[in-house]
């Protein structure tokens, strides 16, 4: 079995190698001056099973192009199983027509990873909205790899559930919520959201909260809008001290807003300045159990 990446992935990628226990290889890539893209493994793939890693923040369609080019030449190099591993799956808050004849685009992505002739994929807690698990999308084996319990730990190990609450921004952020705080006890309350542009939204809350410092959790941040507008509102409401945490941070260039009003870290899933939270552990483990299992079903079709 072998791990490779991008460079982009780079650093979740050797974790993840390391505790399954892989070869870690780094694909080149180079652009021509037309920018079209030139990638190459640098490794026999011959018979062997193939994880690639590539999230797709941080200009998606590049990295979209990147992650079809290479499993499409893993499975011309005869690699046995091509396996996905993307850490964000980008597109999927485009998971219906909003307008007549727009793409859905978390389908028309789905159809183009299926057509580079990937085997399976593990996504870290994809944006699940009206699309409910990624079966809906992917006709191939999909995980959903979540990071609730890091979450949770992190929050156990720096934070006292007597001061803090969590506070989601939107009803789509319950889920995790409710996952976190089961795990680690703390209390959580979600808040409304309604978005009417890319940078426009206004966050509703609610009156009577007794604890004054707030976590705002969320799986994206994208413009940061959001976590700033729900900073704002909490401040309103009499909270003192603010703290955010992002699985999926998508860009950098939100930071400075952000840290006018509150420290924020993130997991790994895009590598950034803020990755605190190591998610590498929950896609090994998630790996191993998806290889044991498959061995367990090749048993028994031989008997
Ligand atoms: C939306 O449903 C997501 O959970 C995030 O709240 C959203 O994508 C954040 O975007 P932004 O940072 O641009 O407000």
């Amino acid at each position: 079995m072998i791990v490779l990446s991008f460079p982009s992935s780079r650093l979740l990628a050797r974790k993840i190698a390391k505790r399954i226990g892989a070869k870690f290889s780094e694909i080149e890539v180079k652009y021509f001056p037309d920018m079209e893209a030139y990638v190459r493994i640098k490794e026999n793939l011959e018979g062997k099973d193939v994880i690639i890693v590539q999230t797709l923040a941080q200009d998606p369609n590049e990295k979209i192009i990147q992650l079809l080019f290479s499993s499409l030449t893993a499975k011309n190099l005869k690699a046995r199983k091509v396996i996905a591993l993307i850490p964000y799956l980008a597109y999927m808050r485009q998971d219906k027509m909003f307008k007549k004849y727009e793409c859905v685009s978390a389908k028309a992505l789905a159809k183009l990873i299926e057509a580079s002739g990937i085997d399976a994929i593990f996504v870290l807690n994809p944006h699940l909205h009206r699309i409910k698990n990624l079966d809906e999308i992917f006709s191939i084996p999909s995980f959903n790899v979540s990071c609730e319990k890091e979450i949770a730990d992190y929050l156990k190990k720096n934070f006292s559930k007597d001061e803090w609450i969590l506070v989601g921004p939107d009803i789509e952020s319950k889920p995790i919520l409710k996952r976190i705080s089961e795990i680690s006890g703390f209390d959580f309350i979600v808040l409304r959201k309604k978005r009417f542009g890319p940078r426009k939204v206004k966050v509703f809350g609610e009156r009577k909260m007794k604890k004054k410092n707030a976590i705002i959790i969320d799986d994206i941040a994208s413009t940061g809008v959001t976590l700033i507008k729900t900073i704002k509102l909490l401040k309103k409401l009499g909270f003192k001290k603010f703290y955010c945490i992002v699985i999926h941070l998508l860009s950098e260039d939100l930071l400075k807003e952000i840290k006018k009003y509150s420290q924020i870290v993130s997991t790994n899933s895009v590598q950034n300045k803020t990755s605190k939270i190591d998610v590498s552990k929950s896609f090994a483990d998630a790996i191993k159990l998806y290889l044991t299992q498959k061995s367990i079903r090749e048993i028994d079709e031989l008997f």
